[in-house]
């Protein structure tokens, strides 16, 4: 892998020469919030509800913000130099900072919370998505976007396992997200996913997506759980986020989604939706 550029702590190094403390409460309890922001042809999509988003993370686990926005900004201007012509997405990500010695309770007074920011391409996925459900074993506050992700990366890898891309999550019988993306099925001609809540996170491009169906009359949205057979029955499905857009999904548990002969191929109404969520990302791009 060639050397990135990373900005850490205030410094500009790279990832060949990067070094965070041992104490770092990330490190140590995975006591921070990330976000990943995609550009496209160097081009930040969705920068505002990211940032937003991580003011609210930041918020609920009680970090102060680190940086200005426009501090941000120029960090984020300064990954994408390279990225003219190319996809990207920012990774960024701010821990409690690195109190000695380790101690549950958060250091009093505060120590300065650590920072970091990078930048990697956006590589190419297929067409469609093959997926596996799996029960959900998270916390009760994955509305945070923390960058403890140990119960997402379990059920990644039981997936990547049994062969497939995606797991998706059931809580008590009902769908809530893949492991790191959010879900909709098609049903009856009605886009269904499930409510925000502390149950799970709301994604930036499921949110984005919602605005624009509902903004242009598309399809009707029904923000409600599905149960996994109603998944298994459900016309078409795709998952949403800000690395993959709108990617359908074929095949869930073995099974083709969707009946007759357009089965275990993307669906009408994901491509018509996904057409318009393209022309989104057209349309708020600057001019050159
Ligand atoms: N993951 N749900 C979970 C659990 C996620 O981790 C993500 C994003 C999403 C989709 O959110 P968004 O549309 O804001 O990207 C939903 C990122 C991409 C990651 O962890 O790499």
């Amino acid at each position: 892998m060639s050397a990135r550029p990373v900005y850490l702590n205030g410094e500009w190094c790279d990832t060949a020469t990067a070094q965070v403390s041992v104490f770092d409460r990330g490190y140590l309890f995975g006591d921070g919030v990330y976000e990943v922001i995609p550009a496209f042809d160097g081009q930040l999509f969705g920068l505002e509800p990211h940032m937003d988003r991580l003011s609210r993370s930041l918020r609920e686990i009680g970090i102060s913000e680190p940086l200005a926005r426009q501090d941000w900004q120029e960090i984020f201007d300064r990954l994408l130099e390279d990225y003219a012509g190319r996809d990207a997405a920012i990774y960024l990500q701010v821990t409690r900072g690195a109190p000695v010695p380790r101690d549950h309770a958060w250091p009093d007074p505060p120590t300065a919370p650590g920072v970091m920011a990078t930048v990697s391409p956006i590589g190419a996925h297929s067409d469609g998505a093959r997926a596996i459900t799996l029960p959900d074993q998270r916390w009760g506050r994955c509305d945070i976007k923390t960058i403890n992700l140990l119960p997402n990366t379990m059920a990644r890898q039981r997936a990547v396992e049994q062969g497939v891309d995606e797991a998706i999550l059931v809580r008590d019988g009902l769908v809530i997200e893949g492991s790191a993306t959010n879900l909709f099925a098609v049903i009856g001609g009605r886009l269904v996913t499930a409510p925000t809540g502390p149950q799970m996170l709301a994604g930036i491009t499921r949110g984005l997506l919602i605005d624009l169906v509902r903004r242009e009359g598309l399809v009707e949205v029904d923000e409600s759980f599905i149960t996994v057979s109603a998944l298994r029955g459900a016309d078409e499905v795709f998952l949403t986020s800000s690395t993959k857009d709108l990617w359908p999904v074929l095949e869930i548990d073995g099974e083709p989604v969707g009946q007759g002969k357009g089965a275990g191929r993307p669906g009408p109404v994901t491509r018509h939706l996904d057409g318009h969520f393209q022309q989104l990302k057209q349309s708020q791009r600057r001019p050159a």
